[in-house]
Order: C-alpha cells, then sequence, then structure tokens
C-alpha cells in the first residue's frame, strides 16, 4: 500500500498486519518508549481543512514518538484562505520533500484527489461523509484486545449513520474481519448498510441486544441542514444508550465512541464513565495504530 485512503479496498489481510503492527507499537508506548528511530529522515505534514483533536495530535504524537519531523498546517491559518486549491497546497508541500500527508477536509474524496497529484503517502484522516479510516483501525484494535478476535463479535452502532465516515468505515473493516454488525439511526439519518453485509435493526433495543460492544455516533451537526429529528433532547430520549441500553447488551459489553461526545445526548455521563465504557483507551490505541500506519506505509 502506497496511501491509506480507506477501508473499501484493503483486505483483512492487510488489516490484521496493521492491528498486528499496533499491538507491538502500543506494547512500547506502555513502557514509555517515545523515541523510536523508524521515521528518521520522515517528514509527516498533518493538513487539516476541519477540526480536530484527537486524529490530528495522534497522528503528530506518533510521528514524533517515531523520530520524524512533524509539521501541523490547518488550513484556516494557511494560503487556502487565500485562494489556494487543494492540488497547488497539496504540491507545495510535496515539493518540499514530503514523505507523508495525512488529511482531513470537508469533501468526501479529497484525499484520494490529492493521492493522484503527489508523490508522498497520503493518509486520510476523515473526508467528509466518507471515510475515516484510522479511527475504524483504533475501534477494530480496541476490540480485538478486548475480545482476542473479531470473528463472531457482536458490534452494535447507534447514532447519524448517514453523515458518520466512522460508521462507514467500521462497517467495512469489521464486516471484513467477520463481525456481525448492526446499526439503528432515525430513520432519516438511516443508510441501507444492509446491502453491504451489515444489519439494520427495527429498534434501538434491537440493535444493543447481545452487543458485544456498542458504540455511539456524535450528532454531525455541522453536516446537518436540520429537521433531521424533533430536538436533541427527543434525539437523546430515543436513540441515546443509557444504562438502561446497556442491561440489553452482553455481559462484559464495552460502550465505544469516536468523540467528541456530546454529553447527555449520544451517552449518558454515567455511562460515558463507567466500567464498561472504553472511549480512553481508544485514544490511546489511536497513537499506536497510526504508528503502525505510518512504519508500514514507510517500510521498504
Ligand atoms: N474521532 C475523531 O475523529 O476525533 P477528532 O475530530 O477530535 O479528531
Amino acid at each position: 500500500m502506497k496511501h491509506l485512503l480507506g477501508l473499501k479496498d484493503v483486505t483483512r489481510e492487510e488489516i490484521t498486519e496493521i492491528l498486528d503492527t499496533a499491538a507491538s507499537m502500543k506494547k512500547l508506548l506502555l513502557q514509555n518508549v517515545k523515541k523510536l528511530p523508524q521515521l528518521q529522515g520522515k517528514t509527516v505534514i498533518t493538513l487539516f481543512y476541519e477540526n480536530s483533536t484527537r486524529t490530528r495530535v495522534s497522528f503528530e504524537l506518533a510521528a514524533k514518538y517515531m523520530s520524524a519531523v512533524a509539521v501541523n498546517m490547518t488550513a484556516s491559518a494557511s494560503s487556502v484562505q487565500k485562494g489556494e486549491t487543494l492540488i497547488d497546497t497539496g504540491r507545495t508541500l510535496d515539493v518540499m520533500r514530503t514523505d507523508l500527508l495525512v488529511m482531513r477536509h470537508p469533501m468526501s474524496g479529497a484525499p484520494h484527489l490529492l493521492s493522484k497529484h503527489v508523490n508522498a503517502s497520503v493518509i486520510n484522516g476523515g473526508d467528509g461523509m466518507n471515510e475515516h479510516p484510522t479511527q475504524a483501525l483504533l475501534d477494530m484494535f480496541t476490540m480485538r484486545e478486548k475480545f482476542g478476535t473479531l470473528e463472531g463479535a457482536k458490534i452494535a452502532i447507534v447514532g447519524d449513520i448517514y453523515h458518520s465516515r466512522v460508521a462507514k468505515s467500521n462497517v467495512f473493516g469489521l464486516t471484513k474481519m467477520g463481525a456481525e454488525v448492526c446499526l439503528f439511526s432515525p430513520s432519516t439519518l438511516a443508510l441501507p448498510f444492509d446491502k453491504l453485509g451489515a444489519r439494520v435493526a427495527k429498534s434501538r433495543e434491537d440493535a444493543v441486544s447481545g452487543a458485544n460492544a456498542v458504540m455511539g455516533l456524535r450528532i454531525q451537526l455541522e453536516r446537518q441542514k436540520g429537521g433531521l429529528f424533533p430536538s436533541i433532547s427527543e434525539y437523546s430520549k430515543f436513540y441515546g444508550i443509557g444504562e438502561k441500553e446497556m442491561k440489553l447488551a452482553a455481559p462484559d459489553a464495552i460502550v465505544m465512541h469516536p468523540g467528541p461526545v456530546n454529553r447527555g445526548v449520544e451517552l449518558t455521563s454515567m455511562v460515558i464513565d463507567g466500567e464498561s465504557s472504553v472511549i480512553d483507551e481508544q485514544v490511546l490505541n489511536g497513537v499506536a495504530v497510526r504508528m503502525a500506519i505510518f512504519f508500514l506505509l514507510t517500510r521498504k
């Protein structure tokens, strides 16, 4: 692989290799090893056209922990504001001998376009409503750590499916790994994922019943024109996950969320801060997974 643009076209074997490599990286992180030599002499630029905390910082830390020169470029503080095109911006960074370009963009397909115009390896840090492959990989890594295998694991994904790039990458990845994925959302925010090997649940209770992992999704108000559900309080009442819903899940089921969470909307505070929550572990695993991706994309 030269680029990581999405999980749609990544094989089960490639996903397994990324997760296995991330397991080695996590061992080093837990030993507080933060100066590995693998990216010495490499330059990583994070090019973000949308806000981010977890993705941008964990890519930057992963690059620095592996001895790369890491530069962050925020589009809002760059010549993009003077009208420079995406391709011209990418080419400008490319001629500075960039090896890895991590990009987040509000337009679906933007990293795919960029990858055709630069020599650097392009990693998709989230493109519009399309994919967020590294988030799904860190989600799968977290689940595999808990369950030992993804084969046969029951995963419920509840929330704003329509706008969610996280849901799409997770469906592509998890179904390839043999997990049973079940989705539930307001009907105005649904997608026909049954055509891609997932199950579309009839109700929230149907989705979470017997699930080994319950993943809440953020309501993406920035991508909505409004009117897709009556109010935030009704959304949380009918589509939110709380202790009552988690009682229907499998014993020892885990609660996940890609973040940032709207507390009390997608998940109750009791669930976010409860013993079943692995949300903080997802964040830590994100660094290990991104280190693994850097390693594998630059490996000769
Ligand atoms: N999960 C995720 O993409 O979070 P950020 O928007 O903070 O990067």
